[in-house]
This record gives structure tokens, C-alpha cells and sequence, in this order.
């Protein structure tokens, strides 16, 4: 028997186009968090890291729905990077240590895409 009783799925595609935004744009500002825009702008391209970070949190929020959770807010997601750079989900505590989420992320230079599953 599986040690998880449920699974959520979630998946999102964004236009990267829609992310060319400035370093202090109040709405980038809202949706990212400090890391997030810290580790986007260090980046040759930005706007890739920023549309697929974005398309990762709308993942992650539909795949905590899946699980019968009141989702987060876009900002209390983070989206960061561990030591092998795959993409590690923080959700701000608003979760009990039971709930995991795992990412997957992929970009070019006009779409970037998200998939998620959370499970407890
Ligand atoms: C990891 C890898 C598959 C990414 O593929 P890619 O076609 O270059 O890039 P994609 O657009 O599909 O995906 C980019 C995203 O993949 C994610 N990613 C990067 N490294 C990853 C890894 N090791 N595992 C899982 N996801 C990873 C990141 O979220 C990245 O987005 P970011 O640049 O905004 O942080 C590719 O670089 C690869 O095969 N690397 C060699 C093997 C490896 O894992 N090396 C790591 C050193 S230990």
C-alpha cells in the first residue's frame, strides 16, 4: 500500500513575452519573491526565468486544489534552486509537514512550462 493517501496534479504554459518587465515592476514585485527576482535578473534573459516561475506557481496551485487544500497566494510560493539546479518548491508554512510538492520546470525563449504534483 502506498504511503501517501492522495495526489494533486498541476501543469501551466505561459508566453514569455508576457514577462518582460523591469526590475522594479510593482506587479513582478508582488507575484516573486526576493530570491526568485534575485536569481531571475542574474540571468542573461530574464523575463524565461521569471515566465517559468510564474507558470510554476500556477502548477502548484492547481496541484494543491487537487488535493482539497485552499491553495496559496502567488507569493507564498517560492520557487527556488537546489545544489543541482532542479527547481525546490517553499510554501511559507502555511502547509503541515505532510504536504510535499515537486516540480518540474522547462523554457525556451517563448513558452515556458510547468508540472507539479503535491501529495500527503
Ligand atoms: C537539467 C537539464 C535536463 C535541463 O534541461 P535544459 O533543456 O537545459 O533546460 P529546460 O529549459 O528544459 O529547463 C530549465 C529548467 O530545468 C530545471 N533544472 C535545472 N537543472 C535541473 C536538474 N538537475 N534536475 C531537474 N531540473 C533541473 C530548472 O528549473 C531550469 O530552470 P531555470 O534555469 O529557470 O532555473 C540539462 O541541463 C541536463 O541534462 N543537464 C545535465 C545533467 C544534470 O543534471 N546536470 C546537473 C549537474 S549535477
Amino acid at each position: 500500500m502506498s504511503r501517501f493517501r492522495e495526489v494533486g496534479v498541476g501543469i501551466d504554459i505561459e508566453p514569455v513575452r508576457r514577462f518582460g518587465l523591469g526590475k522594479k515592476s510593482p506587479l513582478l514585485r508582488k507575484i516573486f519573491t526576493k530570491k526568485e527576482m534575485a536569481y531571475c535578473f542574474e540571468k542573461s534573459f530574464p523575463p524565461q526565468h521569471l515566465a517559468v516561475r510564474f507558470a510554476g506557481k500556477e502548477a502548484v496551485i492547481k496541484a494543491l486544489s487537487g488535493l482539497g487544500l485552499k491553495p496559496p497566494s502567488l507569493g507564498e510560493i517560492e520557487i527556488l534552486n537546489d545544489r543541482r539546479g532542479a527547481p525546490k518548491v517553499g510554501l511559507k508554512k502555511i502547509y503541515d509537514k505532510t504536504t510535499y510538492v515537486r516540480l518540474s520546470l522547462s523554457h525556451t525563449s517563448d513558452l515556458a512550462v510547468a508540472s507539479a504534483v503535491a501529495f500527503q
